[in-house]
């Protein structure tokens, strides 16, 4: 007998013809489509009004509502005109693998349940670190639903490792306040984290900038002197490669060596920025990351992964092992070096390296590269046009993220960015930079060609001029 849960055969092939079919159109059409929402909040509940689970409404209707409704009712972030939030248009392969993970559903707790899926994250991330400069072959890691979660792990491990009273009795054993450093423009997520292990959103040290965007080391040093006469406990120092508002790279050789000097853990957020490692040419620009005693680097950043797919790579199994060690008596093994429910924060665990390995597997270093070099060249025209036109650009950024002002130095900053994204062409953020309210625009996606370059320059003279002639226009 067949369950309502799996249609039979032919159901079934109509409905993966349907899907694909739709998902075809938008592949085709998502250039030329409005970018942002055109639903109302009104419009998406009477959609859903429709769908009272009283009545069943059959796959076909289902998943036509579902598709439509993303259709018009999102920020379409795979848009080429979408110079957004580093969320990328996802690889075709990561596509794929996000449907084949689901479709075997493997549970990749245990190594026991799911050897192949286990072992192809373990290949995928052993790939990376060696990329990365990490010669050892115990370099370990995992997938992590993003790059907060694996943030959040780097603080774990490295509280562990500094306080081995940490993981028995808790901050409140510990005599000296646990202190870490991260550039002031560093991803706020540091303060969460802070919070959840239990150190305090004050544990937290934003070191300054040397003025562009970067941390400036002389103050991380002073920074860590100061707690330390102060007689707190600095146990971490937190670079990072790629800043989320400007996409800078802090010194990195220079963090290391003040971290070395300290003995503190030195973590790379290299969630946006470390995939340019896939370029022989542009790897240079991470020169020092593999001082890092752990990186964060996520797959639905540049990978150009489908979103949710970070991963955490650490130098010491051991020790990552150590936080999260536990006797589950109902499990099916117990290795803390195989099982990722014993060296990571989940326990139920989805396959999320799939769709990374897919992409690799079937492109290479060399075509997840050209994907990047090809946004970076995307970028330094974006660059080079703005500075033609009305705009100054301040950042200095080697990787696609622009951060820029009308060149008059005044101007309506965030009346400008309403302006473009109510038009729906474009989609570009506010942001802040060295202090100062800027336009931000960031190449997410390696459909992006010069005529949306063109496009966004068009879009942002037209919204500079409507928020001059009206500067309620926004609303
Ligand atoms: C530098 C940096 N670190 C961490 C994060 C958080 O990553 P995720 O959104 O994948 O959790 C971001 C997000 O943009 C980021 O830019």
């Amino acid at each position: 007998m067949t369950s309502p849960l799996l249609p039979g055969p032919s159901d079934r092939a109509a409905a993966f013809g349907l899907t694909i079919e739709k998902l075809d159109e938008l592949f085709e059409t998502l250039p030329n489509m409005p970018i942002g929402p055109r639903l109302s909040r009104d419009e998406i509940a009477a959609r859903l009004s429709e769908f009272n689970f009283d009545r069943a409404s059959g796959l076909e209707l289902s998943v036509t509502a579902a598709i439509d409704l993303l259709r018009d009712g999102i920020v379409h972030s795979a848009h080429p005109r979408c110079f957004g939030l580093f969320n990328p248009t996802p690889a075709f392969h990561g596509v794929l693998g996000e449907l084949i993970a689901a479709a075997f559903n493997p549970q990749l707790a245990v190594w026991s349940h799911a050897p192949a899926a286990v072992e192809i994250e373990k290949h995928v991330i052993r790939q990376i670190a060696a990329r990365f400069g990490w010669v050892d072959p115990d370099a370990c890691g995992h997938f992590a639903t993003g790059g907060a979660e694996a943030n959040l792990t780097a603080v774990v491990v490295a509280l562990t490792r500094a306080f081995p009273a940490y993981g028995d009795n808790g901050v409140a054993s510990l005599s000296r306040q646990p202190v870490l450093y991260a550039s002031a423009d560093s991803h706020v997520a540091w303060f969460k984290i802070a919070h959840l292990t239990g150190i305090g959103r004050d544990a937290v040290r934003l070191v300054a900038t040397s003025g562009d965007g970067r941390l400036d080391p002389v103050a991380l040093e002073t920074a860590i002197d100061t707690d330390l006469a102060a007689g707190r406990a600095p146990f971490m120092v937190v670079a990072t490669a790629g800043t989320t508002n400007a996409g800078m790279i802090d010194p990195l050789t220079e963090c290391a060596s003040v971290a070395e000097r300290r003995d503190l853990w030195l973590h790379v957020d290299a969630a946006w920025g470390g995939a340019v490692v896939c370029s022989d040419r542009l790897k240079p620009i991470l020169s020092g990351i593999e001082r890092g005693h752990s990186i964060t680097v996520d797959a639905h950043k540049w990978f150009s992964a489908p979103m949710g797919a970070g991963m955490f790579l650490c130098r010491d199994p051991e020790l990552l092992a150590r936080p999260f060690r536990v006797a589950a008596t109902y499990m099916p093994s117990r290795n803390a070096l195989d099982d990722p429910y014993l060296n990571s924060v989940q326990w139920s665990r989805r396959f999320i390296g799939l769709k990374l390995f897919l992409s690799l597997a079937s492109v290479g270093w060399k075509g997840h590269a050209l994907a990047i070099e090809g946004q970076i060249t995307i970028a330094e025209l974006l660059r080079r046009r703005l500075n033609d036109e009305r705009w100054r650009v301040l950042n200095d950024s080697p990787l696609g993220v622009i951060c820029f002002i009308l060149d008059t130095q005044s101007g309506d900053i965030d009346g400008i960015v309403a302006g473009v994204q109510n038009e729906q062409t474009c989609w570009i953020s506010a942001a802040e930079f060295e202090g100062r309210r800027v336009i931000r625009a960031c190449i997410t996606s390696f459909r992006t060609r010069r005529d949306d370059v063109e496009a966004l320059i068009a879009a942002l003279e037209r919204a500079r001029i409507r928020s001059n002639a009206d500067p309620s226009f926004r609303r």
